[in-house]
């Protein structure tokens, strides 16, 4: 699937863009299908909000269950201070998680295709696992910035080998909040790690090497498009203050052959742990 030039790109830089590999019609299916779930999703509990400012989720069942579930998780800005919803109420969501691979027909089909296996293999991942799905929503005027952090983080292994399969929903760009990186920085250390003890969750100091925020570099793509990023590779992206949503796509996935560290908060024990169709 890739070429040489892809994965030494992949390899050198920590991630590589696929520019506009699925097609408009594709993408409107998966579109409609999560529509359908925040529709059909009758929780209006106005503490089920995902924000990355703090990443203290002890006691968070919602957050913590969602492992196993499809849940939605409104903006921090959803509510104004009567508690009403500052903009139509599709439009408060921040995001659906995070086992839409499994539960949902239409996502299971759009996150096991093969072409996504044959990247896997193409940069080194030879028993893929999907261990987490997202749709993230990036809303208009409230979208919540995600601050600078690593994907490995979150799915630690040893070795490490977390990937990343970032899917355009809607065209990415500065005004309503695309994805940064730093390039190379997969090649520095990987910062902290995100440990659950139960319903607890601390997030451990490994490294205080600084975040990238003066070199890194934005990812505008098109609809369509596929970014790939490597566990380490620090990322980020700004509040959306547009009137345009940012939707995404979003997989992580590890490789079997390594050791997928107990502490990780997500384990999805009732789920089948899949790779992608051959
Ligand atoms: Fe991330």
């Amino acid at each position: 699937m890739l070429n040489e030039g892809q994965i030494k790109q992949y390899q050198d830089q920590g991630f590589l863009v696929l520019d506009e590999v699925f097609p408009l019609d594709e993408l409107e299916q998966v579109k409609q299908q999560a529509a359908k779930i925040v529709n059909d999703w009758h929780d209006d509990d106005r503490s089920h909000t995902f924000g990355t400012k703090d990443n203290d989720r002890s006691g968070n069942d919602f957050f913590l269950d969602s492992a196993e579930t499809m849940s939605c998780f409104f903006e921090e800005e959803a509510f104004d201070e009567k508690g009403e919803f500052v903009q139509d109420r599709a439009l408060c969501i921040n995001k659906i998680g995070h086992a839409l691979h499994e539960l949902d027909p239409v996502f299971k089909r759009f996150s096991h295709q093969k072409i996504l296996g044959d990247i896997a293999k193409d940069i080194g991942l030879q028993e893929p696992q999907i261990r987490q799905s997202m749709y993230i929503y990036k809303q208009p005027n409230i979208g919540g910035e995600v601050n600078w952090h690593q994907d490995a983080t979150f799915f630690f292994t040893t070795p490490q080998s977390v990937v990343t399969y970032w899917f355009a929903m809607e065209d990415a760009t500065l005004e309503n909040g695309c994805l940064w990186v730093e390039p190379e920085g997969h090649k520095g250390p990987l910062r902290e790690r995100f440990n659950r003890c139960g319903s607890d969750t601390k997030m451990q100091p490994l490294s205080d090497k600084a975040w990238p925020i003066d070199t890194g570099v934005p990812v505008e793509v098109k609809a369509g498009s596929l970014v790939i990023f490597q566990g380490k590779l620090p990322h980020y992206s700004a509040p959306n203050r547009s009137n345009k949503s940012r939707q995404a796509y979003t997989l992580h996935v590890t490789d079997g052959r390594t050791e997928y560290a107990v502490e990780n908060w997500l384990h999805a024990n009732t789920l089948p742990l899949t790779g992608f169709d051959s």
